[in-house]
């Protein structure tokens, strides 16, 4: 964790801020060692191998593909094995990892002294990818073992970026901090997605935008049976119009959407809430 992404955090516990950062050991400008303490409750949450314990080991109830990634050589292949061509295999259409990229790049156009979160991040990807010079990245997951890669990772390229250990149902981020918040084909296995998709529209600056890549209910016959078979590992394939009213329900109104087969792509922004 770095010390510019200390201001926005909150505390976990009551939601207070600022936190109070104790006993910094720092390596290359990384906080590695640490904790941070929350004056109004008192409770003090660790900083541990360069990541933030907002969730202060506790464990959290897990469906059989949240277990998986708990498991260090899932996160260490997760990218080479899957993620590099992971939407070429289900959209349909070539589409190198690098088109997604640039489309994730040019739309949230990440800017010097901005805070950028990567929710449920696995090793890093989007996180990496928004990592421009100046812009304040910090990334979330509620892995040991996705974070520690997505931390390795990062350093191995000398790119700042802060790791947080935390739920996507209570980020333990400020209001309106985000310039912008990414989440790469997370929301199908996230659990609660309307509390998860609520709290991104939390964080978000009242201009802010959130790029959003997730997997729809498939059309073809095969594709339902894997569907339905993964369905019952804890992943969920929403028909893109009930995604589009999760959207709606939790306040966040699309800019645009894409879609080939089952891999979506919508840019959201806060939507006026009357
Ligand atoms: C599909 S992977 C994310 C892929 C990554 N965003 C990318 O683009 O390469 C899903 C990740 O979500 C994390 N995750 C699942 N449910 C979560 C939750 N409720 N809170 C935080 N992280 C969660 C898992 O640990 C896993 O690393």
């Amino acid at each position: 964790m770095y010390p510019e992404v200390v201001p926005v955090v909150r505390c976990p516990n009551c939601t207070a801020h600022p936190l109070t950062l104790l006993g910094p050991l720092y390596e290359d400008g990384e906080i590695v060692v640490g904790a941070l303490r929350c004056e109004f409750c008192a409770v003090q949450t660790p900083i541990r191998e360069g990541i933030w314990d907002a969730l202060n080991d506790r464990l959290l109830p897990l469906t059989p593909a949240q277990i998986t990634n708990y498991l260090p050589p899932a996160a260490r292949l997760y990218e080479p094995l899957w993620r590099w061509n992971a939407l070429t295999l289900m959209s349909g259409r070539r589409f190198p990892l690098r088109e997604e990229l640039t489309l994730l790049r040019g739309l949230i156009q990440p800017r010097p002294d901005r805070f950028y979160l990567d929710v449920a991040c696995s090793a890093g990807l989007y996180a990496r990818t928004l990592a421009a010079p100046g812009a304040i990245v910090a990334a979330v997951d509620h892995s040991w073992a996705m974070l520690r890669e997505a931390r390795r990772q990062a350093r191995e390229r000398g790119l700042r970026i802060s790791y947080m250990r935390a739920s996507a149902q209570a980020l333990p981020v400020v209001n309106g901090a985000a310039a912008g918040v990414v989440m790469g084909g997370s929301l199908n296995e996230i659990g609660d997605q309307h509390a998860a998709l609520c709290e991104i529209r939390r964080v978000l600056e009242p201009d802010g935008q959130f790029f959003c890549m997730n997997l729809v209910k498939a059309t073809s016959g095969w594709g339902r049976v894997l569907q339905s078979g993964l369905s019952t590992g804890g992943v969920d394939f929403p028909k893109l119009a009930t995604l589009n009213q999760w959207f709606d329900r939790a306040g966040l109104r699309r800019e645009a959407q894409w879609r080939w087969r089952v891999v979506a792509i919508t840019l959201l922004q806060l939507a006026n809430l009357k």
